[in-house]
């Protein structure tokens, strides 16, 4: 998803801003840009892929003076990934860098188009530009012309936008996309759309509000909220602690978090378990007062987490819990019930879909909680309550350990409510506990696991497809591995409830149709194992995942014997993420930045 940064300053611009834009590029892009304005006179590059064809375009581009610059990682959204629609985009005299999307920008160009404004791109954001340098005409200063130009746009956006009249400044507007600003001792502006770029750079920053706008110069920060009433900015202390961008010796991210689950899980546990209940700092049981219905709303992985979730609530909690895809509810015309307490996750807190999910569920008055795994991202600062699932920076854009953690924090979370309800007994909380202690060894990469997954892969390379099977929590683990596995190898693959197969799926059955059955010991191990059966008799090909063997299949991977389904649950989830990910490999896919995909989908 795209990415923006800017920097205002005496150091060396260019580095800065591409320094920025290598932090955002976990997020996802295709084509990457910068434009620098100093002293009245602007440089700008643009290269279509990664970030080392725009190395290569600035290599003799020397910035050494004080400077305004813009740089821009896009995810195509209106128009290809060309280099002519990569940003920053430029007018006569000024360029724009953009995230989100501009709705009106049809009725906009037009109307440039039929005032003379050439376009040199498909895409919605170049409108900003023209329209504030037609604006700038009839305007005393560009700021009037900025402001004048952002009350015209309607949709979502993060914009930085610099101009010749004024090459001291930066002009910036956020609504509905995520920009925060960094300031330090040495009186230099930086902008970002997410912290990471600032870290390291900045000491303090200041997130921005839906309908803030202004502008910076070397004197002055000057913000105004959507009202058009000036405002302070509110500086935070930015974290100092920047996480590394080193695999640490894996061949990807994605193996690495693999590998991390363990010690992530570790925290998320951390200081939120006692003997017999669960700690929960960040929330008051209050939250729950008057609530008869939980709904969890999310998109992907996170909604896959959601559907376990759903199973844990009802199981434990014995309240009433519906699950939604972010994208769905938003335009179906939900009931929402003020009984309802409404949760969101996310591993990135700006998922577009969901935040909006959010807002209609405040906006309807419900209480609202977010599931999170990025501190002060959009969700956290619109909840009323946030957990963090505290899995630290995931660099792959194929979710692991977020998801991992979410379902540890769901699993705490059901049996918080089950405290609070009284729907299960003192030491039957207690039990649980333990169990969720063991979490962190039953996730633990064994190199003879590795290694035997790492020589089954290349039996799974073609074929018309995938089927993950399984039944109960691991009809959502059967989903979250089909998507691991197609997002990844390109393959097509499907999660399907075990006993759905025979209701249609099953005329797929050849041996070119490779099922992953997932045959946990302690849920419903005999129902799943005759489901893998009726698949294994029409010759479909199985790899079967079970602590116990299973002379039906083609291929087997041993699970360790555990004594709670839960923990067969987060042994099989690393086996499917894992067989995921060297099927990738072996078909020399980008692991870490599959295609058409982004880290953070910030629009619709
Ligand atoms: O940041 P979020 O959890 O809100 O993201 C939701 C999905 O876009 C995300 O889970 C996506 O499905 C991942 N690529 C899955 O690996």
């Amino acid at each position: 998803m795209c990415g923006i940064v800017g920097y205002l300053g005496q150091k060396n611009t260019k580095e800065i801003l591409l320094e920025g834009l290598k932090e955002l590029e976990y997020r996802g892009y295709d084509s990457a840009g910068i434009a620098v304005l100093s002293d009245g006179e602007f440089s700008s590059f643009k290269a279509v892929g990664k970030l080392v064809n725009l190395e290569e375009k600035t290599k003799d581009f020397v910035t050494d003076a004080f400077a305004a610059g813009i740089g821009h990682t896009r995810w195509a959204t209106h128009g290809k990934p060309t280099e002519l629609n990569a940003h920053p985009h430029v007018g006569a005299s000024s360029y724009v860098v953009h995230n989100g999307i501009i709705e009106n920008y049809a009725p906009l160009k037009k109307e440039l188009q039929n005032e003379g404004v050439t376009f040199l791109s498909q895409t919605d954001t170049e409108v900003i530009v023209h329209q504030f340098e037609k604006n700038q005409k009839k305007s005393t200063n560009s700021f009037e012309a900025f402001k004048k130009t952002i009350s015209e746009l309607e949709g979502a956006y993060a914009i930085l936008l610099v101009t010749k009249s004024e090459d001291d400044t930066i002009f910036f507007a956020k609504n509905g996309s995520p920009m925060l600003m960094g300031i330090n001792a040495e009186n230099e502006k930086y902008f970002a759309s997410s912290d990471t770029p600032l870290i390291g750079q900045c000491s303090d920053v200041n997130y921005f509000e839906d309908g803030d706008y202004g502008y910076v110069n070397a004197d002055e920060i000057v913000i105004f909220d959507k009202m058009g009433n000036k405002k302070e900015p509110h500086f935070t202390k930015l974290s100092t602690n920047k996480l590394s961008a080193q695999k640490d010796g894996y061949r990807f991210f994605m193996e690495k978090e693999i590998y991390e689950q363990s010690s992530v899980i570790s925290d998320t546990l951390l200081g939120r378990l006692s003997e017999d209940a669960v700690v929960f700092d960040e929330i008051d049981t209050s939250l729950f007062d008057s609530i008869n219905e939980i709904k969890l709303c999310a998109c992907g992985t996170s909604y896959h987490s959601a559907l376990c979730a759903s199973y844990m609530f009802e199981r434990h909690a014995k309240i009433k819990t519906s699950v939604e895809v972010a994208s769905e509810l938003r335009y179906r015309e939900p009931v929402l019930t003020q009984d309802t307490l409404f949760v969101v996750i996310s591993q990135s807190g700006e998922t577009a879909d969901t935040l909006e999910t959010l807002k209609m569920a405040k906006a309807a008055g419900l209480k609202t909680l977010v599931i999170c795994n990025v501190d002060n991202s959009s969700m956290v600062r619109m909840a009323d309550a946030s957990i963090l699932t505290r899995a630290g920076v995931e660099k792959g854009v194929a979710s692991t350990k977020a998801f991992a953690t979410q379902v540890v924090v769901f699993w705490m979370l059901s049996l918080y409510v089950a405290k609070r309800n009284n729907s299960m007994q003192t030491q039957e909380i207690a039990e649980q506990i333990s169990l969720l202690r063991e979490i962190p060894k039953s996730v633990i990469v064994e190199d003879s696991m590795h290694e035997r997954i790492k020589r089954l892969s290349k039996r799974y390379l073609h074929g018309h497809g995938f089927f993950f099977i399984g039944r109960d929590l691991f009809y959502p683990l059967a989903l979250e591995g089909a998507l691991k596995l197609k997002e990844i190898s390109y393959l097509h693959a499907e999660g399907y409830p075990s006993g759905e197969m025979k209701h249609g799926p099953i005329a797929l059955a050849d041996p070119e149709l490779f099922t992953i059955a997932l045959l946990p010991k302690h849920l419903l191990y005999e129902k799943s194992r005759s489901n893998a059966e009726e698949l294994s008799a029409r010759d479909s090909t199985i790899c079967a995942i079970s602590p116990i063997e299973f002379d039906k299949a083609d291929d087997f991977i041993k699970t360790k014997e555990h004594g709670h389904y839960m923990l067969e649950f987060f042994e099989m989830m690393v086996v499917v993420q894992l067989l995921s990910l060297e099927i990738s490999i072996r078909l020399g896919n980008d692991v870490d930045m599959p295609r058409n995909l982004a880290k953070s989908v910030t629009v619709e």
